[in-house]
């Protein structure tokens, strides 16, 4: 795998100090879908370089919070502010150059190529009626070398597994050169070798190129390994929002997963490992 070429100066693998400047500030946010409220009171302050994973039961937010985040639901107050100002006031595609957002699901309903699926990532900076420029086809060759996708390009991407998918849809997310990027699940679907590559990428690209990384994540084992910051729902709220080690708490996911467990630290590197047990 080629790990991508350091933009800026290199960063050490630890959260953000307590003066990096906000980048998105959720202030008592509440959400509802019609009158089902599925966020409440949500106070969060994301800072760049931050490595968040959200984590939380099935139906707990973290796709909402997610999507919220991104800008593609709109709260329905000011309670979002982005860089200090109302994430409403910016347009789509002043969003879509700040903010990546890779979906938990992906369907297209067109046959693109898989090298059409990473062009996409571009749009927003492609004015109207204008022809990709060799710079954008040079910076689409770059993410699928990144992602080591090279040899799909010409592929169908409906065509891919659910790893070289992921892989192509995190280049698409490259080449938007995002400050933030938000992935819901992103190893949901991938064995144990394409969970780690991918997690290792986006390793890559928020110690090198200082990319802000948000992902909701069902694994906690992977979450205490790589996320810096946890922030753990339960029915819509933070229940707790910390390190893996404040977070990952046998009291603290016992009740909020509703499931006995064990914690460990890990031989190898220290990280903390849950095990469910059975009855
Ligand atoms: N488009 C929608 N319309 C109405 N209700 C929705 C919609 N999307 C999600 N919900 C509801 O909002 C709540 C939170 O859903 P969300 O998808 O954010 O949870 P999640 O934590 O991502 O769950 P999962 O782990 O299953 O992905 C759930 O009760 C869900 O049924
Ligand atoms: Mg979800």
């Amino acid at each position: 795998m080629t790990n991508p070429q350091p933009e800026t100066s290199a960063r050490a693998n630890k959260a953000p100090e307590e003066t990096t400047p906000s980048l998105l500030k959720f202030n008592e946010l509440s959400f509802s879908y019609a009158d089902d409220e599925v966020l409440r009171q949500i106070n969060l302050n994301l800072r760049a370089g931050e490595w968040m994973g959200v984590i939380g039961p099935n139906g707990s937010g973290k796709s909402t919070l997610i999507k919220l985040m991104g800008g593609l639901l709109k709260s329905s107050d000011d309670s979002i502010l982005f860089r200090a100002k109302d994430i409403q006031s910016y347009s789509r595609a002043e969003l879509a150059r700040e903010i990546a957002w890779i979906p938990q699901e992906t369907s297209t309903p067109f046959s693109f190529s898989a090298y059409e699926m990473v062009m996409m990532g571009r749009h927003p900076y492609l004015k109207a009626f204008r022809f990709e420029s060799g710079e954008d086809h040079a910076i689409c060759d770059r993410a699928m070398e990144i992602t080591s996708t090279t040899e799909f390009k010409t592929r169908k991407f409906s065509e891919l597994s659910g790893g070289e998918k992921q892989r192509i849809l995190i280049a698409s997310a490259i080449v938007q050169s995002p400050e933030i990027m938000l992935l819901d699940e992103p190893t949901a679907s991938l064995d144990l070798k394409y969970q780690i590559q991918v997690l290792d990428i986006l390793k890559s690209l928020n110690r090198e190129r200082g990319i802000t990384m948000v992902l909701a994540m069902h694994d906690l084992n992977l979450a205490a390994k790589y996320c810096h910051r946890l922030v753990l729902l339960k029915e819509g709220r933070i229940v707790c929002d910390g390190t893996p080690a404040d977070v990952l708490q046998k009291d603290i996911i016992e009740d909020v997963y509703e499931v006995k467990v064990q914690i460990l630290k890990s031989p190898m590197d220290g990280s903390l490992l849950i095990f469910p047990e059975s009855e």
